[in-house]
């Protein structure tokens, strides 16, 4: 089993020092920080842009995957990468065109991730399969932190590393975000999860960094 990365959401943190919050989550032993963008359309909630990105990873010297729950990615992953995020992950649902969105994520030198809600279907991966970087398996419908863990969504993690083998995306990285706890960390390790995303409980607690400690 590969070496598990606790990703902590900031989405709960105040947002209005997130440079500092994030660098509090590092030095509580976050592996990454993962930041939640919403645009008020996809989901109802409208949250940071990548000035805030920006802020964040000239603080933290630990990777950012931006997690763009957003209609219309296609218009700011340059702003992402430019903001030196590592990772920049688009919705599956947003897009007839996701082999030109993830080379774009590329092209502008950003890892490129695929993040797809409970409801979608995963078999599409064999056809990106070499153009991905990281797949974000929701285990919650996006828009809210503090939301209960869907169990039933953890049967993708095995289908989905399967097909990134088989099809050429065998570097590719499998996060899950949603609902993560100590009660489903094991099993979510186990099932093949490589990143564990996780917002209020570790945020939410007294102790991040014994929160992250029990994820590990
Ligand atoms: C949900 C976000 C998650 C969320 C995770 O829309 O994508 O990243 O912040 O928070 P918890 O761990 O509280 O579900
Ligand atoms: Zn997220």
């Amino acid at each position: 089993m590969r070496k598990v990365m606790i990703a902590p959401s900031v989405l709960g943190c105040d947002q209005g020092n997130l440079g500092d919050e994030a660098l509090a989550l590092q030095m509580a032993g976050a592996d990454m920080i993962h930041l939640d963008v919403m645009d008020g359309v996809f989901v109802p909630v409208l949250t940071v842009g990548a000035g805030i990105a920006a802020s964040i990873t000239r603080r933290v010297d630990i990777p950012v995957d931006a997690h763009l729950m957003v209609q219309k990615p296609s218009h700011l992953i340059k702003a992402f990468a430019d903001a030196g995020c590592s990772y920049i992950t688009v919705h599956a649902e947003v897009t007839s065109h996701l082999d030109r969105l993830l080379q774009q994520i590329r092209i502008a030198g950003s890892m490129a991730g695929v993040a797809v809600n409970p409801s979608t279907p995963v078999d599409f991966l064999r056809w990106v399969a070499p153009a991905v970087d990281l797949v974000l398996i929701m285990t919650v419908n996006p828009g809210y932190g503090g939301q209960e863990y869907m169990e039933y969504v953890q049967e993708k993690i095995p289908e989905t590393r399967r097909i990134l083998d088989c099809y050429g995306g065998s570097g590719a990285l499998i996060s899950v975000d949603g609902g993560v706890s100590d009660s489903n960390a094991g099993k979510l390790r186990s099932a093949g999860a490589d990143i564990l995303v996780s917002g209020s409980f570790i945020t939410g607690s007294d102790d991040p960094a014994a929160a992250i400690e029990k994820l590990r």
